[in-house]
């Protein structure tokens, strides 16, 4: 009787764990290979099973095959040393990410952010040393005056400027250098050029403590 009753527990022991091998089987297989891209549209194929890095890897790879304006942007960083945008990995290790009021951002969210950041800067940074770009009829980009978007001092406007008679804006000044130096065509202050052209000069001062009226 007490042999019965202990075999019975015995089998009933070695069924239960067959079943929880094939549950945990199972859910291996099951588990997400692949990540849908933030326009809903691609796949990004990720090992399972993967590292935070090997993701972030993972994305940066499918965001350039989604870009091919790489190329591009590659040169331009590599002909103008750009700065890098900020850092914002720590948001990813909580803290400051509890109190977000957008959630908590994913390793993906950081990578668009920088990608496009830079692709915007990047933009007015091909925009700042073309005399095409910037239409001058007499062949001059800003970078002959300001290398690397030297003296241009973002961080002191608003400000009076003496040439103008009035305070102004970083991007009239962007309109005065075009109309006089560059003698090149004066741009609407929302015209996409003149938006990039203002990113990037703002982008080379990264660091520098906001002074507005500075003179
Ligand atoms: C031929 C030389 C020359 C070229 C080319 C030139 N600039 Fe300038 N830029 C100047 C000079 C000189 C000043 C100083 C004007 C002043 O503050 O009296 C100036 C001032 C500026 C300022 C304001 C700087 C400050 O200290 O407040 C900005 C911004 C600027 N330029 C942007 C540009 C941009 C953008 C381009 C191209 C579209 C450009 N410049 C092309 C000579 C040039």
């Amino acid at each position: 009787m007490q042999n019965t009753s202990t075999f019975a527990n015995f089998r009933f022991i070695v069924l239960f764990c067959v079943c929880l091998s094939l549950v945990i089987m199972l859910a291996a297989c099951t588990q997400e290979s692949e990540l849908t891209t933030c326009d809903g549209q691609g796949k990004v194929e990720i090992a399972k099973d993967t590292s935070g890095q090997a993701l972030a890897d993972a994305l940066m790879d499918q965001w350039t095959r989604d870009h091919p304006d790489r190329d591009w942007m590659t040169e331009e960083k590599q002909r103008h040393e750009l700065k890098p945008p900020a850092d914002n990995s720590s948001l990813l290790q909580g803290g400051q990410a509890e109190g977000n009021t957008y959630g908590r951002p994913t390793e993906r969210d950081l990578l668009t952010w920088t990608r496009e950041t830079e692709k915007f800067v990047l933009e007015g940074s091909r925009i700042f040393h073309s005399a095409d770009l910037l239409k001058s009829t007499v062949s001059v980009s800003c970078d002959m005056c300001h290398p690397h978007a030297a003296n241009t001092h973002p961080e002191t406007y608003p400000k009076f400027q003496t040439q103008l008679g009035r305070v102004v804006l970083l991007r009239d000044m962007i309109n005065w250098c075009i109309d006089n130096p560059v003698r090149g065509e004066h741009l609407k202050p929302d015209d996409p050029r003149m938006r990039a052209m203002e990113a990037y000069i703002m982008a080379q001062r990264t660091g520098t403590e906001m002074n507005y009226g500075k003179h």
